[in-house]
């Protein structure tokens, strides 16, 4: 099996998740990359595509990457926000990746917490529709943690699994 770890990360914070996912991965066929240096997906049979959640959604790179992954390939999405991890608001993020991918098959979902800068936050703190979340990103210093980057290498054993389940039965008569 061919797989592609590939992220979109602006400090650091999913990419630090993906090479854990990528470190998680015992194949030998795999590749890390960041979604600016993949040409296509064509060859690749599972795809882990990670981002950080803004505005309560995927980021603009991360919708056009998703968009032109081709009808039919498994995927496992993973993402960091500074909203609690499990809270309604990073899973809305979630849903909106869905709804980017139909046609593809989604293997299961990852999240955690990413750390935002401290001037950043308190510009968030200051706009009514982002202050929910910047109020939660305020207990998020020091994300992803070891414990983090520990769940997203789990993370990537299960998505293995799974994926392995499905391919074999792709091969079924
Ligand atoms: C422009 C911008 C918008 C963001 N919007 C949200 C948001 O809506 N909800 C949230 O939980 N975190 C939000 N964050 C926090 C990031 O998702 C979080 O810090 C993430 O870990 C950054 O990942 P990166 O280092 O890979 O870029 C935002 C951060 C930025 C810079």
């Amino acid at each position: 099996m061919n797989i592609l770890v590939a992220y979109y990360s602006q400090t650091g914070n999913t990419r630090k998740v993906a090479e854990a996912i990528f470190a998680g991965i015992r194949h030998t066929q795999k590749k890390l990359l960041a979604i600016e240096q993949v040409e296509n997906c064509d060859a690749y049979d599972l795809i882990f595509c990670g981002f950080p959640v803004q505005h309560h959604s995927v980021p603009a790179k991360m919708t056009h990457f998703l968009q032109s992954i081709p009808q039919g390939k498994k995927l496992a999405l993973f993402a960091t926000h500074g909203s609690l991890r499990g809270g309604e608001k990073a899973i809305a993020a979630f849903y909106a990746a869905f709804s980017l991918t139909s046609g593809r098959t989604i293997l299961g979902t990852f999240g955690c917490r990413g750390q935002v800068k401290f001037q950043l936050l308190d510009e968030w703190m200051e706009k009514p529709q982002e202050r929910a979340w910047a109020l939660e990103a305020q207990s998020a210093s020091g994300h992803p943690d070891a414990a983090d980057l520990e769940d997203a290498g789990s993370f990537a054993v299960l998505m293995l699994h799974s994926a392995e389940q499905f391919h074999g039965s792709d091969k079924k008569p």
